[in-house]
């Protein structure tokens, strides 16, 4: 065996040698002779290297910083020592990550360095919305930068590697992962991934700014059955492709480096197994070349799915499935050695399978700078930088979706926004002098003590405004001795402002709920404050969709702010007086209650469509089929009015395009932004086709009397669906277009494939 400096210097020898050049980008094709430079070094490397140190470098442990789950090992230090671990993920902060890559390169005998990964999913330090919120701006130049942004927030305190962007479609809001996502819409949800890896990976992974994204969580996720985390998903190989992959596909195509599984079975075989999602899909069919990585232990966790009987067997169904990296479960580096020597899984696939993790390590530069992610006065320099704390505040402003506005009881004007000039308003509930909770689900190092609360946001907005602000009641439990003092607020207050929601942990992983109300006293107690007569303004901050009927029949004006980040307090009280005007949309229906769920507005037709006057056609006795607020929804302090849908042709041929257009006018008195959607429906097709899908959108400002006319082109493209007989195309036929300020509105017109 030879002697770890001694390689080490081999290791510099060659970077030196090759005089490895650092010019990848990972959206344009590979220059040929980096290519051949980095096989060569790669080659050598993996030449040098034991099994077990192979096995290693497919291994990834979590640092004693225990955020998403138990530790299953303590002993990682001596694992990484032995060159047992070659990735580590939650281990942050150039202090703490420099020392363990010290380790790494100095103390291991090949000196690899290691992977360093985080989920940093809306935020580093600096926290952006929850992906769901953000998505509601329908705004990709944002979402990119936001990735952007925090992406080089974390490379500067030693990050290279993210779990970030998660693609999975969602239609169950009982589900606390909803949060995570971008919502329901196939189309809109690949367009958001997509910004995403742009914005996470730049155009050159060598760039420090810059770190590896990671897709997932591969495969349907989103489906959990009744929304319960974890939970079993089975759906048909049709609407898996047709509704649930695209989104991966897309991000992948965008550029993504790496996929993570996910915990969930597919057809009966757990995602971390199952070869026909990790090896069928992902490499043959869409050429994915980088690596896969296991969800937290989801390898152990096939024991419990009882697809195997002990971790060996799961060790060899996920190798040999297509699983290149075993997060936290430690049965790579336990198991693969004896796998190799009984023959079960080939010495051959282990070296491709370090080629491709190596590779990741290469393109970021780690063998020729192991530190270039760990430089202090760059860490010191990023974190919280004006820069992301004035992208912070943008994104959180374009997040926020205004539901309802009308004028309050005996008002004529729309009570939204409230005048600087008011004496005094309450602001009543949790969320109102709150900081932690505005952070919401995976704010893994966001910290708190930065977050501007809403009464602090109010404070800087509007000076002039006493505030009367009282919590009210809590998140949980019914204690309602805080009633007393905030009908007190209220009553000696021109308006209220109900700040309620959902506290962080509510949403997110192992966060389902059953019902989807406000949680605690607080329905309870804005019925109290409702019942004072005063004019109410809900802002509702929750990681999912809440059911709030009774608010949208109640209260004049209802924001939703979701979880919005370090900038929240700004962002909602700066909408809440007009400095902005909201334009936010839905990316996820509201359902009423419950017991509409799954309702999602891309849905099937059904052989018997609701007919009021015919009882025997689908519908409930008890609730309408409409959700609350449909996908797309939002409204704007101003109004916009659409005419005039117009097509270049009502005939398209099936390699030709026509062009739908419309007028949009505002025709309220404050400028504003709308986002304006285009949708198609495909009349007959050889299986049933959903009674919309979005297939474009466009953001326009508008000054108030301005109109602006937006085309959307048809191509091919966008009409093509799994066939009946599993083929990808379009068929001829009637074909309706929208185009409509949100998926239950809009100008229709008509046009036919030859
Ligand atoms: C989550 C992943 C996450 C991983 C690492 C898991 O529990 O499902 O989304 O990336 O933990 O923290």
């Amino acid at each position: 065996m030879r002697h770890y400096l001694k390689l080490t210097t081999n290791i510099s020898m060659l970077v030196a040698m090759l005089g490895l050049g650092w010019g990848f980008t990972n959206n344009d094709p590979k220059p040929k002779v980096e290519d051949e430079k980095m096989n060569e070094f790669i080659d050598s490397l993996i030449n040098e290297m034991t099994i077990e140190e192979k096995a290693g470098q497919l291994t990834l442990y979590t640092s004693g910083w225990d955020v998403t789950g138990p530790v299953l090992r303590d002993d990682y230090m001596d694992e990484l020592r032995a060159g047992r671990a070659g990735n580590l993920f939650n281990a942050h902060t150039v202090d703490y990550a420099i020392n363990l890559q010290k380790i790494a390169v100095e103390e291991t005998r090949l000196g690899i360095p290691l992977l360093f990964g985080l989920d940093v999913i809306h935020g580093y330090k600096t926290t952006f919305p929850i992906p769901l919120a953000e998505a509601a701006s329908w705004d990709l130049e944002v979402i990119e930068k936001t990735a952007h942004l925090y992406s080089k927030e974390a490379a500067s305190a030693g990050i290279n590697w993210t779990y970030n962007p998660m693609v999975d479609i969602a239609r169950d809001p009982r589900w606390g992962r909803i949060a995570e996502g971008s919502g329901e819409d196939p189309y809109l949800g690949g367009l958001i991934g997509a910004a995403k890896v742009r914005g996470i990976q730049g155009m050159d992974l060598s760039d420090p700014t810059t770190i590896l994204a990671c897709v997932k969580h591969f495969a349907a996720y989103g489906a959990s059955q009744a929304g319960r985390d974890y939970h079993t998903v089975d759906m048909s190989d049709r609407e898996l492709r047709q509704n649930y992959l695209p989104p991966y596909k897309v991000a992948l195509d965008a550029g993504a480096t790496t996929v993570m599984t996910s915990f969930n079975e597919v057809d009966g075989v757990p995602a971390s197994g199952n070869k026909y999602l990790m090896t069928e899909i992902l490499r043959n069919e869409w050429g994915f070349d980088g690596f896969v990585v296991t969800d937290y232990t989801s390898i152990n966790e096939m024991v419990p799915h009882g697809v195997v009987a002990d971790l060996k067997e799961a060790a060899e169904l996920a190798f040999n499935a297509g699983v290149q990296m075993d997060m936290q479960g430690g049965v790579y580096s336990q198991y693969i050695p004896e796998l190799i020597a009984e023959g079960k899984i080939k010495e051959a696939t282990l070296d491709e399978y370090v080629r491709q993790v190596l590779e990741m390590k290469y393109k970021l530069g780690l063998f020729e700078d192991p530190y270039r992610y760990l430089n202090k006065e760059r860490e010191q320099e990023t974190l919280y930088s004006k820069e992301l704390m004035d992208h912070a505040l943008l994104a959180a402003k374009e997040s926020i979706v205004l539901l309802k506005n009308e004028p309050a009881k005996g008002q004529s004007e729309q009570l939204l926004p409230l005048k600087k000039s008011l004496n005094s308003v309450a602001l009543i509930g949790p969320l109102a002098d709150n900081q932690k909770d505005m952070l919401g689900t995976w704010h893994v190092a966001g910290d708190e003590t930065k977050v501007v609360t809403l009464i602090d946001g109010i404070k800087q907005t509007a000076p002039n405004v006493k505030i009367n602000y009282a919590r009210g009641a809590d998140f949980n439990g019914d204690d309602r001795s805080g009633f007393a003092e905030a009908i007190a607020a209220a009553k000696k207050s021109d308006v209220v402002i109900m700040a309620i929601g959902e506290d962080y942990t509510q949403s997110g992983e192992a966060a389902s709920r059953s019902e989807i109300g406000l949680p605690g006293p607080q329905q309870a107690l804005i019925e109290e404050i409702h019942a004072l007569g005063k004019p109410v303004v809900a802002v509702v901050m929750a990681g999912r969709p809440l059911t709030i009927e009774w608010i949208d029949e109640n209260i004049p004006a209802v924001m939703n702010a979701w979880h919005l980040g370090t900038m929240s307090g700004p962002a909602i009280a700066q909408t809440l007086f007009g400095d902005h005007n909201p334009a936010g949309k839905l990316t996820i229906t509201f359902p009423k209650n419950v017991g509409q769920i799954p309702v999602y507005y891309n849905m099937k037709n059904t052989g018997r469509p609701f007919d009021a006057n015919n009882k025997y056609t689908s519908k409930y006795l008890d609730v309408s089929n409409e959700p609350l607020y449909p996908f797309g929804y939002g409204k704007s302090y101003t109004s916009f009015d659409y005419s005039g849908i117009e097509l270049s042709s009502t005939n398209m041929e099936m390699n030709g395009s026509i062009t739908v257009s419309a007028t949009i006018k505002n025709t309220g008195k404050y400028a504003g932004k709308e986002v304006v959607q285009f949708y198609i429906r495909d009349l007959v097709g050889s299986v049933t086709r959903p009674v919309k899908e979005l297939k474009g959108f466009e953001k326009i400002s508008l000054a108030p009397g301005e109109s602006k006319k937006v085309s959307f082109t048809v191509t091919v493209k966008d009409l093509e669906f799994y066939t009946r007989d599993m083929s990808y195309k379009a068929e001829p036929g009637d074909f309706k277009v929208f185009i409509g300020p949100s998926s239950a509105e809009g100008l229709e017109a008509d046009f036919t494939l030859k």
